[in-house]
C-alpha cells in the first residue's frame, strides 16, 4: 500500500493569504518559517559575479565543505572533516538522505509531538513508523531522556531538533548528554535537526554532536542565513556513514545548486547582517510575549530560539484550521494551525512566526488585540 501523507496546511493559509494579497488586502505574512530580509548582500553579489564566469555544471563545494566542518570546530568544540559533510538542497532532502542511511522500512523512530509537520510524513514516505511522544509544557515540548528510557521496545531511531519548530524551545546540555547515553546504551541512532542553530534568545543550542559523536546532524542555509529559497544544506555523517550517504546522494539528489553554493559560502563572511536578523527577531519576540496578555493568551512555550510563538488558543476553537483562516480573513494576519504539529492536540494552538520586520509586528499585534477580546469559544 502507497504511503498516505498529510497535507502541510500552512501551505492552504499562504495561497488565500497570497490571493487576498492579490486582491488588494494588507497581509501580515506569519504563516511560514522564512525569514523575510532575503540572502545576504554580499552573498548576492557573489552570486551576480560567478554567474557569468561559473559554468553551474554539477558541483560540490570542496570550499564550502571545509567551512561548515571549520563551523563545528569553532562553534561547538568538535571534530568534523570536510568529508563527512554532505551538501544538500535545504534540510529537507538532507532529513530523507540521513533516514535512509540510518534505518530500514518498518524501523520505529521517535518524535517530539508537537513537532515538525515534516518528520511525521517523510518517515511515512520511507516506510518508517513514526512513534510519536505526547511533549507538553511540563516537557518543554521536548521529548527527554525519561521518556525514551520509558519507551518499551526501544525505538530504533530519534530525531531530535533544539531549538524546536512549532514551539522554539531548546534542550539544556545537561539533558542532551542524558539523552546521549540513554540512546547509547538502548541502541537508539540519533538524527539531530540543528536547523535553528544561530537563532537562540538565551543561552545558545549545543549540538547534539557534542554528547553522541555517531549523531547524524541535519542543517541547512534556510533560517540563520536567511536564504531558504537558494534550497543549500547540509548533513554530517558518522564516517562509517558517508559511503552509504554518498550513493544515495549521487542517485536521489546529485548536488545542490551551484550557484547557491557559491552564495552560501559567501554568507559565512557576513556574520554582522545575519546578528542584526537576530537583533530584530530578538525585539520581535519581546513585543510579542509583552503582546500576549492583551491577546488572553496564557499557554505557550516560551521561545529559547527559532523565531515561533506556538499558543495555546483552546479557550476559544478546537478547531485551528478554521480559526486561522478567520483570524487571516479578518484581521490579514496570517498564522500557521496546530494541526501541521500535533495531530492530537494541535486542534487548539496556532503558531505565529516573528520572522518578519519589526514594523510588521507591531502592526500584527495592532490588529489582533481587538479581535482576540472580540473572540468567544465556539463550541
Ligand atoms: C525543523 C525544520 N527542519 C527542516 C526544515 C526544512 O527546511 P529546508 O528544507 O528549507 O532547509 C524546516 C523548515 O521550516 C524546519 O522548520
Amino acid at each position: 500500500m502507497v504511503a498516505q501523507i498529510d497535507p502541510f496546511h500552512a501551505i492552504a493559509i499562504g495561497v488565500e493569504a497570497h490571493r487576498l494579497e492579490a486582491e488588494g488586502r494588507s497581509i501580515l505574512h506569519m504563516e511560514f518559517g522564512q525569514p523575510s530580509t532575503g540572502a545576504p548582500a554580499a552573498a548576492i553579489a557573489e552570486a551576480h559575479q560567478v554567474l557569468d564566469s561559473d559554468p553551474m555544471g554539477y558541483w560540490e563545494s570542496p570550499a564550502l565543505k571545509e567551512r561548515i566542518a571549520l563551523l563545528y570546530r569553532e562553534r561547538y568544540g568538535v571534530v568534523v572533516v570536510a568529508e563527512q559533510v554532505l551538501l544538500t538542497c535545504g534540510a529537507s532532502p538532507g532529513l530523507v538522505l540521513a533516514l535512509s542511511c540510518l534505518f530500514a522500512p518498518g524501523a520505529r523512530v521517535a518524535t517530539a509531538r508537537p513537532g515538525y509537520v515534516a518528520y511525521r510524513n517523510t518517515l511515512k514516505a520511507l516506510y518508517l513508523e513514526p512513534v510519536e511522544v505526547d511533549c507538553g509544557p511540563a516537557e518543554r515540548y521536548q521529548i527527554s531522556a525519561a521518556a525514551l528510557e520509558a519507551m518499551e521496545p526501544a525505538p530504533d531511531g530519534v530525531i531530535i531538533a533544539s531549538p524546536a519548530n512549532p514551539t522554539g524551545t531548546i534542550i539544556p546540555a545537561d539533558e542532551m548528554a542524558r539523552i546521549a547515553e540513554v540512546c547509547a546504551r538502548r541502541g537508539i541512532r540519533i538524527v539531530s535537526d540543528e536547523i535553528y542553530h544561530g537563532l537562540s534568545y538565551g543561552e545558545a543550542a549545543h549540538s547534539m554532536l557534542e554528547f553522541a559523536p555517531d549523531t547524524v546532524v541535519v542543517n541547512s542555509f534556510s533560517k540563520y542565513f536567511s536564504m531558504a529559497g537558494w534550497r543549500l544544506g547540509w548533513v554530517v555523517f558518522p564516517r562509517t556513514l558517508v559511503e552509504a550517504a554518498r550513493a544515495r546522494m549521487g542517485n536521489l539528489f546529485l548536488t545542490p545548486p551551484s550557484l547557491a553554493q557559491h552564495a552560501g559560502l559567501k554568507a559565512f563572511d557576513c556574520l554582522d547582517e545575519l546578528e542584526g536578523h537576530v537583533a530584530n527577531y530578538r525585539r520581535n519576540r519581546e513585543l510579542l510575549l509583552a503582546a500576549l496578555p492583551a491577546l488572553g493568551l496564557k499557554e505557550i512555550a516560551p521561545p529559547d530560539g527559532a523565531f515561533y510563538i506556538y499558543a495555546d488558543v483552546g479557550h476559544l476553537t478546537d478547531d485551528s484550521l478554521g480559526f486561522c483562516q478567520k483570524l487571516l480573513e479578518e484581521t490579514g494576519v496570517a498564522t500557521a494551525p496546530g494541526i501541521d504539529f500535533d495531530p492530537v492536540d494541535g486542534h487548539r494552538h496556532i503558531r505565529i512566526s516573528f520572522a518578519v520586520s519589526t514594523d510588521r509586528v507591531e502592526e500584527a499585534i495592532r490588529r489582533l488585540v481587538p479581535w482576540f477580546r472580540a473572540q468567544r469559544r465556539v463550541v
